[in-house]
């Protein structure tokens, strides 16, 4: 076992619980993160292709980065960590969820009380209309897809330069201001908002664990690090 005192001590008496979660979540279920070796794709950064104007300039281009992610991840089941997760909900007075992953996974392995703060990557959304739907074939027979309505089809999810849903970032910020456990699990915490909510929670007298695959620019805020593999170490929390 793994877990200091304190830790042990914090989960135990922890009554409103935030998970914050990014793609080394989804790593153990052959996700690949962003940031990794094997993340990079076509040797683009996530930074040139998940943009407004990568997608004005070359919507077919980024729409195959997004058609070679949901071809890898149409298949894949959730892991361990994302279960231990979803069990959450059921073992804290209050839990709440969010996560920058775009997969879905979470919600296969059962988490309901889920703030997706980057989108899903099985919606799209009309350019013209804002309009919104779920759409989860792979291949799709056209790149990029169409609406009715004649106007290009985007992934429904939030890219560089743009805002976050308002209300689930608003959301995070709340639950984050207000939990007295968050558990920070696979995010390179580099991508703002996101990663100034562990910041904010500590702020406001949370305790704060992360669970990584290697050290990050929060893990000095962090009142233990456990370093290692989120399915793994996350079965250490189950007490
Ligand atoms: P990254 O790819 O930046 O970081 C993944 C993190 O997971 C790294 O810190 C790894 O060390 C860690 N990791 C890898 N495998 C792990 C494992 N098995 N167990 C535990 N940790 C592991 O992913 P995010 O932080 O989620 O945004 O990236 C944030 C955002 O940047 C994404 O949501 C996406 C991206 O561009 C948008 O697309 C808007």
């Amino acid at each position: 076992m793994r877990l200091s005192t304190p830790a042990k001590d914090a989960i135990l008496s922890a009554k409103n619980v935030v998970a914050l979660t990014g793609a080394g979540i989804s790593a153990e279920s052959g996700v690949p993160t962003f940031r990794g070796k094997d993340g990079l794709w076509r040797n683009f950064r996530p930074e040139e292709l998940a943009t407004p104007e990568a997608f004005r300039n070359n919507p077919k281009l980024v729409w195959e980065w997004y058609e070679w992610r949901r071809q890898i991840i149409k298949p894949l089941k959730p892991n361990k960590g994302h279960e231990i997760i979803a069990r959450f909900e059921n073992r804290f007075h209050q839990f709440m969820l969010i996560t920058q992953n775009v997969d879905g996974l979470h919600q296969k392995a059962g988490s309901k009380n889920i703030l997706e703060l980057h989108g899903n990557i099985w919606r799209v959304k009309c350019t013209k209309e804002n309009k919104t739907s779920i759409n989860t074939e792979v291949p799709l027979p056209s790149l990029p897809p169409y609406c009715e309505c004649g106007s290009i089809l985007r992934p429904d999810v939030v890219w560089f330069g743009e805002p976050l849903p308002n209300h689930a970032i608003q959301a995070a910020y709340d639950a984050a201001g207000a939990c007295d456990l968050m558990i920070v699990v696979g995010t390179s915490a580099v991508v703002q908002p996101a990663a100034s909510l562990p910041i904010i929670a500590k702020q406001q007298g949370a305790f704060i664990v992360e669970v990584n695959a290697e050290e990050t620019p929060i893990s000095h805020i962090a009142d233990e690090f456990l370093i290692g593999k989120a399915g793994v170490i996350l079965k250490e929390f189950e007490i």
